[in-house]
């Protein structure tokens, strides 16, 4: 084999007339009146090679050439003839004179085109992973994560973190998921979990004095995967000793801050970064996670109509509304469907006021209001002629998640989430509890380490939803990036809040016992942060779908066609593991 001196697209830094030798896959060829055109494609791109019948064995292996063979081609590179040129190739001004040709391999017909932009299943795509990722689109944004974690492991080495890697086999760390456990062969009936997260092993490194730790770690969990979840996921782990939560925001942001303009051309909205509490963005957008990148923000119109002689106002727990400008034209159907959508998310109905040019109102419930009601209700929408109105009566939970998602859908439709804008914020001081109604009890907003908001934790006992904790997130463009919190570090704080969730002491000691021990020599103050490094590269990327962000992901029903896993194993290796299944319809 000729082994390539250069690669396709970097033949424009050789002198024309120089000789080359090219290795690299058959994007086309086609014949062209006697002449023979060879599209040859590596990593870097594209460049034409040429084969004309004044070498007759040269040109008859041109002939035979299909799209995918595999070639090595040796050539001199020339101007392309005028009119041949071709602006939209970087390589478009040169051609390369075939002088000797050698077919690699040959290949079948991919079952789609090895082509940017294609429609095809992405189960299909998926099966074929390897020709997906032929594809230059996918080969560049593989290259985009390696290039973020190379950004991320020279930044945090330059600041003092080591990277420290934690093992897969574990014991069970809790992260509010199912853990994917592994049967031990040496121990029978006893597991291994995988690590939903480092964070213990992380927490455990502080207290062995690390100081500063960081790793690129696989995080597995057993829920169903979404468009931004996978079962195995990537992380940029990070924990440090003696800190405040300012101060992991100066190290995230300032990394954020450069992974945004070494690797993107889009721009930062905030910088440095937004800080909002949680009571904060709930009041104005209804959700933790909000899109920055437009207003529209929730009001509150509780009191205007509770007062009120309509039913349906005057019982209602709140009263919330968003205002969106422009849409008081809107159709009849138009607003049903509005209300169709609110609907799924819980609301009874939606309550529309559309403001027309001429003053006047038109709206389904203005009939049960007063004049001066009405007046109030669009001054706290802050509306003017031409906008509508659109307000939910409700519990607060379902106000808050129906308005949310109304105005995300508003904000798409009106074009206000400019994809070439990241507005990343920090949401502080989560609530430390949340009621876990099925269960009966309270549970880990973020997860049981966190530790509360020293002025509350005199709420711990008498009023557990009101305690505020020291978790904190780290949104971007309507969704959550990383999570992290201050921990506790003393035991009879640790005891105290896995009481509150109503832990037994067994439980505690059975599932806890060696993180509380640890607290016991002499633990630092420590506290942590995990961005995940696919949703990053979502966000960079413009990409709703994680699994483009992958080499090999899992489809949205947790199997990865190309391998077939997950598949049945041998029955000796069961055996082996003291392991009997229960076929699934027996049970
Ligand atoms: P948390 O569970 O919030 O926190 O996860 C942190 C970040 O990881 C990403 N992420 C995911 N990405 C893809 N697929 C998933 N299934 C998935 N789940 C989470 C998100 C999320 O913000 N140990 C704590 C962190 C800490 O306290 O330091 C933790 O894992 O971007
Ligand atoms: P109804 O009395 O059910 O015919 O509703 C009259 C109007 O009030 C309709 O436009 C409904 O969509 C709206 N509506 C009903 N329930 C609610 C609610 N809980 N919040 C806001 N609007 C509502």
């Amino acid at each position: 084999m000729n082994q390539r001196d250069v690669y396709c697209t970097q033949v424009t830094e050789r002198e024309l007339g120089s000789k080359v030798t090219l290795n690299g896959w058959v994007q086309r060829s086609r014949d062209h009146g006697g002449l023979i055109f060879i599209d040859l494609r590596d990593i870097t791109g594209i460049v034409q090679c040429v084969a004309d019948p004044s070498t007759p064995e040269v040109f008859k292996v041109a002939e035979s050439v299909r799209g995918e063979y595999v070639l090595s081609i040796t050539g001199t590179l020339a101007e392309r003839p005028e009119g041949t040129v071709n602006p939209n190739l970087p390589t478009g001004e040169v051609e390369v004179h075939i002088e000797n040709i050698e077919i690699l391999n040959t290949a079948k017909t991919p079952p789609f085109p090895i082509e940017d932009g294609i429609t095809t299943d992405e189960m299909v795509r998926l099966k074929y992973r390897y020709l997906d990722l032929r594809r230059p689109e996918m080969q560049k944004r593989l290259i985009l994560r390696h290039k973020l974690i190379k950004l991320i492991r020279d930044y945090m080495d330059a600041r003092g973190f080591y990277e420290i890697e934690t093992p897969i086999l574990i014991k069970s760390t809790p992260e509010g998921a199912r853990d994917y456990l592994v049967p031990s062969r040496l121990y029978p009936e006893t597991f291994y979990a995988l690590p939903q997260s480092p964070q213990q092993l992380k927490q455990l490194l502080m207290v062995a004095g690390m100081d500063r730790y960081f790793q690129i770690a696989k995080c597995f969990r057993d829920e169903d995967p979404r468009a931004d979840r996978q079962p195995e996921f990537t992380q940029l782990d990070i924990e440090m000793s003696f800190v405040k939560k300012e101060d992991l925001f100066e190290i995230v942001g300032g990394l954020i801050e450069e992974i945004v303009e070494k690797l993107s051309d889009k721009k930062l909205l905030f910088k440095p970064l937004k800080k909002l509490t949680y009571a904060e963005v709930m009041d104005k957008y209804g959700i933790d996670k909000p899109d920055l990148r437009f207003g529209m923000e929730l009001f509150d119109v509780t009191d205007i109509a509770n007062n009120t002689e309509f039913k349906v106002f005057q019982t209602a727990k709140q009263v919330k509304g968003i205002c969106a400008e422009g849409c008081g034209g809107y159709s009849r159907k138009e607003i049903d469907d509005l209300t169709e959508f609110a609907k799924k998310y819980k609301a009874k109905g939606l309550a529309t006021f559309a403001l027309q040019p001429d003053g006047t109102v038109k709206s389904p419930v203005a009939k049960f209001l007063k004049e001066e009601e009405l007046k109030a209700i669009i001054e706290r929408a802050g509306a003017k002629p031409g906008d509508l109105i659109m307000l939910v009566a409700d519990k607060p939970k379902v106000v808050a998640d129906s308005l949310a998602n109304l105005r995300n859908l508003m904000g798409t439709r009106l074009g206000l989430r400019d994809d070439s804008v990241m507005a990343f914020a920090w949401v502080t001081d989560f609530p430390l509890v949340e009621w876990k109604e099925e269960e009966n009890r309270w549970d880990a907003m973020h997860h049981p380490f966190t530790m509360p908001n020293d002025e509350d934790m005199h709420l711990m006992d008498t009023d557990p939803a009101a305690v505020r904790s020291q978790a904190y997130d780290l949104v971007c463009n309507g969704s959550e990036v990383a999570s992290g919190s201050i921990r506790i570090h003393r035991r009879d704080i640790q005891n105290k809040v896995f009481a509150l969730m109503a832990y037994s002491e067994e439980e505690v000691q059975e599932r806890f016992g060696h993180m509380l021990d640890a607290f016991d020599y002499g633990a630092p103050p420590h506290g942590g942060i995990a961005p995940g490094i696919d949703r990053l590269l979502m966000l960079l990327t413009s990409d709703n779908n994680i699994r483009n962000v992958m080499a090999f992901p899992k489809t949205a029903t947790a199997v990865d066609p190309m391998t077939g896993a997950p598949s049945p194993v041998d029955d000796a290796q069961l055996e082996e593991l003291h392991i009997k299944c229960i076929p699934a319809d027996e049970e």
